[in-house]
């Protein structure tokens, strides 16, 4: 899989006793995300006590492999311990305990993460900001102070808002173009928005979770990208109803062509990176009851039509 002067394609990971994902990733990405290394459940799993000998993993596996790692993710409501989200924190404390975690992480891997999602998954589908710990009790301001703190600990890595559904060009898209511009008017730096792109490979692009059509991915960029920052793809997966038949496999292979059509349409956006490398172990299927099959790889590491259908994007 080439990158078409774009800045990557990449894949989530975990490294596990696969042989066949290491060729992979050789052959086919230049950028990886770890699946779920870096959060802070798995980071900081009590206070001040971090764990990162399985994060350093990641980070040797980039280094080695000579790929662009896609850091993810520092201040987020899920996967995040009991310890911060119940401790009844006031706003000051709060802001300390952030600070605190993004030190050691965003230092211990300078140089190493190309990008960092600072901030997850801050919005409800209307464009509200979402209750958690972070919002109840810092407000908006939570966000540009988490990308500040990145940027004091690490002058050059790319700052990422990344989150789900944005791909509609809707309310929650201008969410995200309104978070843009809360950052920027506190003077504060943010390199990009990430859309993680977790679709349904549906026939007809207007069905309920479906990826839209190409127009409308484009429009739903350009919400943010026309504000002045790059936009990725950070987490595809396109699902189906399982089992898959070869139907519904020409189906998804149409859905990922207009995704990855979509980020070479547009000018600022700099990438795609794929939520997995084989249906084997993704996720899908533990959250969305009855889908799955959504990745480029089947279950024994055969292409599905869904990679021929990507590359023809690209
Ligand atoms: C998922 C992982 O794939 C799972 O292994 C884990 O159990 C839960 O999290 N949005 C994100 C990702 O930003 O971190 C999530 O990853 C998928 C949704």
């Amino acid at each position: 899989m080439q990158k078409r002067g774009r800045s990557f394609i990449g894949a989530a990971v975990t490294l596990r006793d696969e042989p066949r994902e290491p060729e992979i990733i050789h052959q086919d990405f230049n950028s990886m995300t770890p699946e779920n290394a870096m959060k802070w459940e798995s980071t900081e799993p009590s206070r001040n006590n971090f764990t990162l000998t399985d994060a350093d993993r990641y980070a040797e596996f980039a280094k080695k492999n000579h790929l662009q790692l896609h850091c993810h993710t520092l201040v987020w409501h899920s996967q995040l311990p009991l310890w911060v989200s119940e401790g009844g924190f006031d706003n000051k404390t709060l802001i300390g305990v952030m600070e605190n975690h993004i030190k050691k992480l965003v230092t211990r891997y300078r140089g190493v993460c190309t990008r960092w999602d600072v901030v997850n998954e801050a919005l409800n589908e209307d464009g509200t900001y979402r209750k958690s710990v972070w919002y109840d009790t810092i407000g908006e301001s939570f966000i540009p102070i988490a990308f500040s703190l990145v940027r004091k600990y690490d002058k050059k890595v790319q700052l990422f808002y990344n989150d789900y559904n944005l791909e509609y060009n809707n309310e929650k898209t201008a969410g995200a173009k309104r978070i843009v511009k809360l950052i920027k008017s506190h003077g504060v730096e943010i390199d990009g928005v990430g859309y993680q792109a977790h679709l349904a490979s549906e026939a007809t692009p207007t069905a309920p979770g479906a990826a839209p059509d190409q127009k409308t991915l484009e429009a739903a960029f350009h919400a943010t990208a026309d504000e002045g920052v790059n936009v990725i793809y950070t987490e595809i997966d396109l699902r189906m109803n399982t089992p898959a038949t070869a139907d519904k496999l020409k189906v998804q292979a149409a859905a990922y062509e207009r995704v990855a059509k979509s980020c070479l349409a547009v000018k600022r956006c700099m990438g795609m990176t794929v939520w997995g490398i084989s249906d084997k172990y993704s996720w899908i299927p533990g959250v969305f009851t009855g889908e799955g099959a959504a990745l480029l790889w089947d279950e024994n590491y055969n292409k599905k039509p869904a990679y021929a259908g990507f590359l023809k994007g690209i």
